[in-house]
């Protein structure tokens, strides 16, 4: 299956790589220290590319996360060192169209008070 995100990749003027250090993140002296393991690494990386969005969007650009990459190759073309990570890329430009906003879940399906609960 292509990915609809390979026209934008193309086309846009700026592709950022994200990168992040392995074992670094919820980690001391290596190890993990909390039961998410080692993964904190994409946690920052999201934080750090959500900012990035907002930011675009404010400015008038659009992004497009495109996770479904082959990284290692990346990482070579990049010479991205051993012990860090490319996790996603994310493609910046100005946006060739304005769709409507798509439709959002209620607040009430994703928000809970005093206990988690999913009607399943
Ligand atoms: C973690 C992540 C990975 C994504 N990877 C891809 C991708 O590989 N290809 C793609 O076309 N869209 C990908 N997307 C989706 C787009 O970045 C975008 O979120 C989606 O088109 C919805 O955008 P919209 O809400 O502005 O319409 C990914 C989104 C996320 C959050």
């Amino acid at each position: 299956m292509g990915n609809r995100g390979i026209e934008a990749l193309k086309t846009a003027p700026v592709t950022i790589v994200a990168c992040a250090e392995l074992n670094n993140a919820g980690c001391r002296e290596g190890q993990p220290i909390t039961d998410k393991g080692g993964y904190w690494f994409m946690f920052d990386a999201a934080l750090a590319l959500e900012n990035m969005v907002l930011t675009a969007q404010s400015l008038g650009l659009g992004t497009l996360f495109i996770g479904g990459m082959d990284a290692k190759k990346v990482e070579t073309l990049l010479h991205v060192p051993t012990g860090y990570a490319a996790v996603i890329l994310m493609v910046l430009g100005y946006p060739n169209e304005q769709p409507e906003a798509r439709p959002r879940k209620e607040l009430s399906e994703l928000v809970f008070q005093d206990t988690f609960s999913v009607k399943q």
